[in-house]
């Protein structure tokens, strides 16, 4: 404890930063183990919220409200849970650094055996709960949200909950595309997974790297592409779309498959689009 009573850094602190493994400059995957070894329980699609504290100067500019709250000293952010529940030693995480973003950067400076503040509860609703087992799932997502995808490939390829699942990763460059040797081998393995990638901003011509789809996830959302990518048809009675990352994109496919006959579920209302959004 500190003299005016608050708690010191290390007090925060209840969990270690136990693996990271950089895919970019601005993209990572972190493992972390929580005080005492106890992994909490959760289903695959669910986050959990991580934390460090703020800086003298930050917290002398929060808003009197959130001084008086009972860990103001905190920023504190939710992140999708990328490891399956059987992993018990750690939980994952697939993070991208928000230039601009005030967890992020700070975040960005921690190593292995870097010490960080996680939540001890598990919140979230985008799981595979309120899908029926026997349907096409469309696992749609831009940037990092491929993370909570992850965890639900990990936990069920072996045993799908799905008839089939087809995984859409919309990213800026090749190098964003997180997870995707993991990917093409869980599509190479089982007949019942397709991936999908897709890049928006890898530069064109006759030496380009990239020989893949170019562009926005809607494109393969298309009733006829969806139909020649995946040798299936997207029909709302056989499909359940999950949309995970950037608002806009939830926004917009929302739209187009409202229009294709889908309809946004809630608990009162069972229905076929699902989403997360990630800010
Ligand atoms: C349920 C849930 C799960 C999430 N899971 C993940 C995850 O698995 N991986 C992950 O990297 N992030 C995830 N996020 C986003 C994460 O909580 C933070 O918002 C993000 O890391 C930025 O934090 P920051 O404090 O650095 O930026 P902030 O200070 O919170 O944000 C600054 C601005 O950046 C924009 N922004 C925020 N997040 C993003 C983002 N991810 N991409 C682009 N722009 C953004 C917003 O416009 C925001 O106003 C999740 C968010 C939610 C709500
Ligand atoms: N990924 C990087 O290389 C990189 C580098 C530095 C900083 N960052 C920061 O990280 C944060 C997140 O970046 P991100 O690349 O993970 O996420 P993002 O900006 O959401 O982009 C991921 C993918 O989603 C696409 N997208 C954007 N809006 C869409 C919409 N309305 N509908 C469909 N698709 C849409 C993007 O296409 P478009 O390319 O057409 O927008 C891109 O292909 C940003 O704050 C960014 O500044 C990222």
């Amino acid at each position: 404890m500190t003299p005016d009573g608050s708690a010191t850094q290390e007090e925060v602190f209840n969990a270690t930063i136990t693996d990271r493994q950089d895919l970019t400059s601005e993209l990572t995957i972190v493992r972390v183990r929580p005080d005492g070894g106890k992994v909490p329980d959760f289903e695959p699609g669910q986050f959990i919220k991580l934390g460090l504290p703020r800086s003298e100067e930050e917290c002398a500019n929060l808003p009197s409200a959130a001084r008086v709250r009972s860990t103001p000293r905190l920023i504190r952010r939710a992140y999708s849970i990328a490891s399956s529940p059987r992993q018990r030693a750690y939980l994952e995480f697939l993070m991208v650094r928000v230039e601009v973003g005030k967890l992020t950067p700070k975040l960005w400076t921690l190593e292995p055996g870097g010490r960080i503040w996680m939540d001890d509860k598990v919140s979230g609703r985008f799981t595979l709960e309120s899908i029926p087992p026997g349907k096409d799932i469309v696992m749609v997502a831009t940037g990092t949200g491929i993370a909570p995808f992850i965890s639900m490939l990990r936990t069920y390829a072996d045993a799908p909950r799905w008839r089939r699942a087809v995984v859409i990763n919309g990213v800026r460059y090749a190098a964003d595309l997180a997870y995707r040797s993991e990917l093409e081998a869980l599509a190479r393995d089982h007949s019942h997974i397709v991936y999908i990638p897709i890049v928006s901003r890898e530069p064109t011509g006759p030496a380009a790297a990239w020989t893949g789809l170019r562009g926005r996830v809607q494109q393969v959302l298309d009733p006829h592409a969806y139909r020649s990518h995946v040798g299936a048809v997207l029909a709302p009675r056989d499909c359940h779309v999950m949309l995970c990352g950037n608002p806009e994109m939830i926004m917009s496919v929302q739209r187009m498959l409202e229009e294709q006959g889908f309809h946004v579920h809630s608990p009162a209302q069972p229905g076929n689009i699902h989403f997360e959004r990630y800010w």
